[in-house]
């Protein structure tokens, strides 16, 4: 994971001191994910726990980061906590945004973060849903705000979705995609913003699909999380949907997919389609089947085995693309 190239991009990049706005659970995993390639990392956030909180988190991404390659050793030294906003960014290279998902919040926050902020420092934010362009309306240089969404957890997850602005300087998003493959993640930048951009509307798609799956009593969350674990889940880790089809589609490829299964099949199914909403009875049934399935395990259990899983598929993928290429 932390090898010559990602040692070079990361230089390229010139960041060496990050400052991540918000230390919940995705500051924390990027908190880690920089720490583990040497970048300095300070952390702004008013929850007075909030050392403690990162840490607990820290701890449990380090064993797989350790086993993806990266050196975790003391790097414990390079990380502090600043509640002060202005002193938390000041003469930092790199602000990763991750605070509550309010765009209210985000803009008034990028205003303050901008006045106290060298140059060129490289603005970023970790938003599941909201646009810069929805979030940078108080900056003064509002073009220099761009999206790194991760996938969580950011510390194992390789995408981070990068979507820049019409206006965006292409030196600035050079530098971002340097920046985060030097950290060993998989930077793939967005031609035009969308909300949600690609990976969360595509999971807001299927997931809006699970709900009506278990409201309407077909299966159960458990069962429905097997279903996509022994299935799409291993096929989306090796091929994307359209190459999948493409191979469904047999000799005849894409094109017979479109006709046979396509046309045929999955237009039908659309047809079929209905809405859902959390609302209090859909809500509460997540809320206890989840219970009533995940319960007997602390959240901090279930992500340390959600690690091991991942870090497994992340290395058994390394191993057959290093002789495929694919
Ligand atoms: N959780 C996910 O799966 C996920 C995935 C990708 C992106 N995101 C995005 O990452 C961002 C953070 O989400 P999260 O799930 O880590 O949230 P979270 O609730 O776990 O953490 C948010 C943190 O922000 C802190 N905070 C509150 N007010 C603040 C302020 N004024 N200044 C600094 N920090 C403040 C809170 O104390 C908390 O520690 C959101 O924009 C979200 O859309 C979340």
């Amino acid at each position: 994971m932390q090898d010559q190239n990602s040692r070079e991009y990361l230089h390229a990049s010139g960041v060496q001191k990050a400052t991540i706005i918000g230390g919940g659970v995705i500051g924390a995993s990027w908190a880690a994910l920089f720490l583990a390639h040497g970048v300095a990392v300070i952390i702004n956030d008013p929850d007075p726990d909030i050392a403690d909180k990162v840490k607990v988190l820290i701890d449990g991404a380090v064993p797989a980061l350790s086993e993806l390659g990266c050196c975790t050793d003391g790097m414990m030294e390079k990380l502090s906590f600043e509640q002060d906003l202005t002193k938390a960014v000041a003469g930092v290279d790199l602000v990763q945004e991750c605070g509550p998902e309010r765009i209210d919040f985000k803009k008034d926050l990028w205003r303050r973060i901008e006045a106290a902020s060298a140059n060129n420092t490289l603005f970023l934010s970790s938003s599941s849903s909201i646009p810069a362009s929805a979030q940078s309306g108080s900056m003064q240089q509002p073009e220099r705000l761009v999206i790194g969404h991760p996938f969580n957890p950011p510390h194992l997850m390789p995408l981070v979705e990068v979507v820049p602005v019409a206006k965006s300087d292409r030196t600035m998003i050079a530098r971002v995609m340097d920046f985060y493959r030097g950290v060993g993640k998989v930077p793939l930048e967005l031609k035009k913003e969308i909300p949600g951009f690609v990976a969360n509307r595509l999971q807001a798609a299927i997931f809006r699909e699970c709900m009506y799956l278990v409201r309407e009593g077909i299966v159960s969350i458990r069962d429905l999380d097997d279903i996509v674990t022994n299935s799409l889940g291993i096929r989306w880790a090796s091929n994307g949907p359209f190459l999948s089809f493409h191979l469904g589609g047999g000799s005849g490829g894409m094109a017979h997919f479109v006709e046979h299964l396509g046309k045929g099949g999955m237009e039908q199914l659309w047809a079929t389609f209905e809405s859902v909403s959390f609302d209090f009875r859909t809500s509460r049934l997540l809320i206890d089947q989840a219970q009533q399935f995940y319960g007997d395990h602390s959240i901090v259990e279930l992500a340390e085995n959600r690690d091991r899983k991942q870090v497994a598929i992340l290395k058994a993928l390394d191993d057959v693309s290093s002789v495929d290429g694919a």
